[in-house]
């Protein structure tokens, strides 16, 4: 089983200057504070207010052209579908449909919001367990790329609408490698007592149920074994045993085309040492070179997770007996992975004389009525006033997409940054948004 991670030790966690010269796109200047890609993020907070996302468009390509140029100097022709699920933003669709790529969804919803961006229907990969028979019909009106069938049950309903339709589905199997990623237990899907993907074992017959079904196409097999992952050993077991697989179902006269090799690269939020695409290019090189088979993968997080922050204000500072609490106008509501996954992100503050001002331990939290709406414990700090700013990093995957109204509080603002503009790409969601599809009872 996935060991939960080690709790991380606050005496050794990176300086405020560590985490800035860790990502270029950031920057402190001595007048401005802190910028992204040279925009201000005061002037932002200023005229957009807070709790506000900021995004970088030029990091997010900058990390799309990363990834595809690991792969193709690993000689690997590999299809990049995003994973929605980690953004969901039409502006950061649309930028993705702009370098090319196609998508990873997993609803109805993601499905109609990547085609609306300009996804092409060809591009899309569609998985998850619990697809209904409308969002399997609507994929296949939509035709798309190929559907990830989950489970036996699964492909019979999708044999039965694809026959209704009169429509062929392009189908791979995931399966379930029963491989622990070693990452955080409530992202780690790979593990044979994990709901997803089909059992490893189970995998040939199925394929050759599917296989004999007039109107299913399967074209190859899938596998996603987790999210923020560190290691890439878990990378290589899970695709050596999907290697042994295509090789069986081609001793028994199955076809098979396509391996999608799943998402789930991690980034550093602290400084942890985190693997390389070239390193994920190798591995899924070592396993499929030579079995002439087109390679997919659904990465979602390293694509957009560092090119975000969350902005915040600081409502005031309570002092304890303890540590002080330092209480934004950010919260769980918002970026809620810290509260859910005990995930650490870092938290600068955006004025550059304070990050450069002493720092001594503080507990940064959120207003909503839960103590574990809390960003970071023991966290060093200099002394923030209220109205003071900080950012949160790294939450441009898996935050905004996170989010809810809990505790009545609005949807946040999302601003994007590009070439040195900024425009706002979602308004703050209005008070009476929040409440206006409620009925009172007749
Ligand atoms: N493909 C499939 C089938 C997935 O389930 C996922 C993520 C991905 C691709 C993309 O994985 P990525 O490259 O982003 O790691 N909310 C959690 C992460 C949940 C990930 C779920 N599946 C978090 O904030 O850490």
């Amino acid at each position: 089983m996935a060991s939960p991670s080690p709790p991380n030790d606050p005496a050794t966690d990176p300086s405020i200057q560590d985490l800035i010269a860790a990502r270029p796109w950031l920057k402190y200047d001595a007048f401005s504070g802190l910028m992204l890609d040279d925009v201000p993020l005061a002037g932002i907070a200023d005229a957009v207010g807070t709790p506000t996302w900021v995004y970088s468009a030029t990091t997010m390509r900058a990390r799309y052209k990363t990834l595809t140029t690991a792969m193709s100097d690993a000689g690997l022709d590999t299809h990049m579908h995003y994973a929605v699920k980690a953004n969901d933003s039409r502006a950061v669709l649309a930028l993705f449909a702009t370098e090319g790529a196609g998508a990873d969804v997993v609803s109805g919803g993601e499905l109609l919001k990547a085609r609306r961006a300009g996804i092409q229907a060809s591009k899309i990969v569609y998985s998850g367990v619990g697809k209904s028979a409308a969002e399997l019909r609507l994929a296949l009106e939509e035709d798309i790329g190929q559907i990830n069938v989950e489970s036996a049950e699964e492909l019979e309903t999708l044999s039965a609408l694809a026959a209704a339709s009169g429509r062929t589905a392009r189908v791979a199997l995931r399966v379930n490698p029963d491989i622990d990623a070693g990452t955080n237990d409530k992202i780690t899907t790979g593990r044979a007592t994990d709901k997803f993907g089909i059992p490893y074992d189970d995998a040939i017959a199925l394929y050759t149920k599917a296989a004999s079904m007039p109107w299913i196409e399967p074209v190859g097999l899938a596998t996603h074994i987790g999210s923020q992952i560190l290691d890439l050993a878990p990378y290589r077991d899970a695709f050596r045993r999907i290697a042994d697989l295509v090789l069986a179902l081609r001793e028994n006269g199955l076809p098979i085309t396509t391996v999608d090799c799943g998402g789930g690269l991690g980034i550093p939020y602290r400084n942890e040492a985190a693997p390389s695409p070239a390193g994920l290019a190798a591995a899924m090189k070592q396993a499929f070179h030579n079995l002439d088979v087109h390679l997919a993968m659904e990465p979602g997080r390293w694509l957009v997770g560092p090119a975000g922050v969350l902005l915040a204000s600081v409502v005031l500072v309570k002092q304890t007996p303890h540590e002080p609490f330092v209480v934004l106008d950010a919260a769980m509501n918002d970026l809620v992975r810290p509260a859910m996954y005990d995930a650490w992100h870092g938290i600068v503050p955006v004025s550059a004389i304070d990050a450069h001002a002493p720092a001594a331990p503080a507990t940064i939290v959120g207003p909503v009525c839960e103590s574990g709406d809390t960003f970071a414990r023991s966290r060093a700090l200099p002394r923030l006033v209220p109205n003071a700013r900080v950012a949160i990093l790294d939450a441009g995957a898996y935050g905004a997409v996170m989010s809810s109204t809990y505790n009545a509080r609005p949807l946040a603002a999302e601003v994007w940054v590009d070439q040195g503009q900024w425009s706002v790409i979602r308004d703050r969601q209005p008070f009476e948004a929040v409440w206006e599809r409620e009925r009172l009872p007749t």
